[in-house]
């Protein structure tokens, strides 16, 4: 089947988790909550079972391994999920790869970043995202690909 006559039960979702969140549930608790990094994925993978949709996660600490598979989903994925964690800040590079799939993507961050040290307030995505959720825990994960979700299926 082409990309063209997809229907919604083609869709695929891709989930990127950045640098660190691989410590979830041990890193400042009180700030990022107690639950797993597997916890979320665990919760998104039952969002997307309810939603019908297919869903990778995939977190990694090396900013070179998540473009890479920002790339990949080109063609493959219908849009994105991302938290892109401590790169938020800094990656024109990730920036540069998200715009290259001209795929919709959902920037999410567990905490709220405009609430906190002066430079987590700028983000380096937020202006080229469908949408962003900021500081809702990791129930911000499922609000944020649910409303990917819905905008894809219109
Ligand atoms: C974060 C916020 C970032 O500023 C920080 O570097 C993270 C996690 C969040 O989910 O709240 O690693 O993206």
């Amino acid at each position: 089947m082409s990309d063209q006559v997809r229907d919604s039960r083609d869709l695929r979702i891709l989930v990127l988790h950045g640098p660190n969140l691989n410590l979830l549930g041990r890193r400042e608790p009180g700030i990022y909550g107690a639950g797993t990094l597997a916890d979320v994925d665990a919760e998104l993978a039952l969002a997307a079972k309810e939603l019908d949709v297919e869903i990778e996660c995939f977190q990694s600490n090396h900013e070179g391994e998540l473009i890479d598979r920002i790339q990949q989903a080109m063609g493959r994925a219908a849009g994105i999920v991302i938290n892109p964690a401590g790169l938020t800040h800094t990656s024109v590079s990730l920036r540069d790869a998200l715009l290259a799939t001209e795929l919709p993507v959902v920037e999410v961050h567990l905490s709220n970043i405009h609430a906190r040290e002066d430079f987590r307030r700028a983000s380096m995505i937020s202006d080229i995202a469908l949408g962003v959720i900021t500081g809702l825990g990791a129930r911000g994960y499922r609000y944020g690909f649910e409303g990917l979700v819905g905008y894809l299926r219109g």
